[in-house]
């Protein structure tokens, strides 16, 4: 794919290992929404799902292959003719698809999951990659817990893969074990010891379990690497993924120190995308993340801030506007008409179908009734609110609370199921037990609470409040997020999001993988 040898690829597997992490189950349509916002910032490979899982994973790959016109993309399977024949399908309608297969080739993998001996792994990644290469002519092969591996067999498998018809194989650690000049090391040795190397593109894929991941990819392209696989806020199994903000603004802070190697993507997204996988993933970005967490880029100690003043640079290493972060600036307020807000949503960079638009603004009237300053954070929460309840089955139509020291504590829901309006009065142990007492009597579930947490989006005691509500049923858990300036609002609208994720999961699912 990369002609030039400077490029690094971008492989971004928000969709797939990120969409692993616990809690983090997204919709179709949420999904689509992270795919044309990677494609925007000029990600070079989207993977968009792991199609055998489940008919919503199959449904995600193939809507996306459909609407993605530049961005490769991607779907994930095992070494098994079903899967890699499910995901070639799922990928059919890209105009850049491709097929990622896998198979754990350490030494655990071989004797505990897959039960074969080398010379059987061998002629499975042969048999695994010929079969995706007569679906698709992107094929991708990783080695899974490839750091874990003998490194002689690590080689054969690789030279096997190459040989069968791979264009991309992939090193993973998949446990995160690897320590960065060891694993540099790795992808030095592999470089010199795999006859075929130059027929593929060298891959990294690595694991957060010891926070090395950013640092073991860094090290791999220091060492030969070409694509590195990272995901949007370092999201993924466990400890998470390589952050992909982290790998895009090293190469561009310190283009120099990585010899000139650089990547496509558009830095100025960052934060945007960001927001919108923390909204759909449910999963809050810790406040010292690097690149996108809300103190990244706030000064607070004197010194800092004297010199600062003095000149920028002395304690900052990147701009702010270089990741898409601007102040959080005033924007409208309660006689802003629509021609205005539609105005401001462009330039955040939405576009809502009519009937959304009229309901966003309905709600931004209000708010801006009751804020007395609505900032671009108060509206970005807002919308993406607003597009996450959008298909729901279930409808947040209105809430009256009474609560105070007497108790118990008393909510009135009223709430549209299938386009049918429900109502239902119910007490708790304080307002927010209320509301979603009642939210249980409109539809009832099983389902356990398992993570209630309020924080606020900007500053004062008029700020919104984000509500996440995360949900366990059946041992998957679903998460919804929303905010509003009145929090118990925003909390009966975050279980209710909740909720949806979890319906639609259940009348989607069809088998678990394995
Ligand atoms: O961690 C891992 O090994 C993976 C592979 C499937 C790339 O996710």
């Amino acid at each position: 794919m990369s002609v030039d040898p400077n490029r690094i690829i971008i492989f971004d597997t928000t969709l797939r290992d990120g969409e692993q992490s616990a809690g983090a189950a997204m919709t179709v349509a949420e999904k689509l929404r992270v795919a044309l916002l990677l494609e925007d910032m000029q990600v070079d490979v989207i993977e968009a799902g792991f199609p055998i899982s489940s008919a919503g994973d199959f449904e995600a790959v193939s809507q996306i292959a459909a609407q993605i016109k530049q961005t490769t993309v991607c779907a994930l399977s095992r070494a098994v003719a079903k899967d890699i024949e499910r995901a070639g399908e799922a990928v059919r309608g890209a105009v850049r698809p491709r097929i990622h297969t896998f198979i754990g080739t350490s030494p655990l993998h071989r004797k505990h999951i897959t039960n074969m001996d080398q010379a059987q792994m061998l002629e499975t990644i042969r048999s695994s990659v010929t079969l995706a290469r007569s679906l698709c002519d992107d094929v991708e092969w990783s080695a899974m817990d490839a750091t874990r591996t003998e490194r002689e067999f690590l080689a054969r498998a690789v030279e096997t893969a190459i040989a069968a018809g791979a264009t991309t194989v992939n090193i993973p650690d998949t446990v995160g074990y690897a320590i960065p000049d060891e694993f540099g090391a790795l992808i030095t040795y592999l470089r010199a010891q795999v006859p075929n190397m130059d027929r593929a593109v060298l891959s990294v894929h690595c694991q957060n379990d010891l926070g090395l991941a950013t640092a073991n990819s860094l090290a791999a392209v220091q060492a030969g690497a070409r694509q590195v696989e990272c995901t949007i806020n370092g999201i993924g199994e466990r400890a998470g993924n390589t952050s992909l903000e982290e790998v895009v603004m090293a190469l561009k802070v310190r283009r120099e120190h990585f010899h000139d190697h650089y990547c496509n993507v558009n830095t100025i997204l960052l934060t945007k995308a960001s927001r919108l996988v923390a909204a759909v993933s449910g999963m809050a970005v810790q406040s010292n993340k690097a690149i996108v967490g809300a103190n990244a880029f706030a000064h607070e100690s004197g010194i800092h801030q004297d010199g600062m003043l003095k000149n920028l640079q002395t304690f900052e290493i990147m701009r702010p506007e270089d990741v898409g972060l601007q102040q959080s600036r005033l924007v409208l307020g309660k006689l802003s008409g629509r021609h205005a807000f539609v105005d401001k949503l462009a330039a955040l960079g939405y576009q809502l179908p009519d009937a959304q638009l009229e309901e966003a603004f309905q709600r931004f009237k209000a708010l801006a009734d009751k804020k007395k300053q609505v900032f671009d954070d108060d509206l970005i929460a807002l919308i993406d609110d607003e597009i996450a309840q959008a298909n729901h089955r279930l409808k947040f139509v209105s809430l009256t609370v009474a609560c105070g020291s007497f108790g118990p504590q008393r909510a009135e829901m009223v709430v549209e199921v299938d386009g049918r309006t429900q109502h239902h009065i119910a007490t708790g142990n304080g307002p927010v037990d209320a509301v979603f007492n009642a939210i249980r009597a409109v539809q009832p579930h099983e389902a356990k609470l398992l993570l209630y947490q309020v924080h606020a989006v900007t500053e004062g005691t008029d700020a919104q409040a984000e509500v996440s509500v995360r949900l366990e049923h059946e041992g998957r858990v679903f998460t919804g997020q929303s905010a509003d300036v009145d929090t118990i609002v925003a909390s009966a609208r975050a279980y209710i999001t909740a909720l949806n994720k979890l319906l639609y999961t259940s009348e989607r699912t069809v088998a678990a993988v394995a």
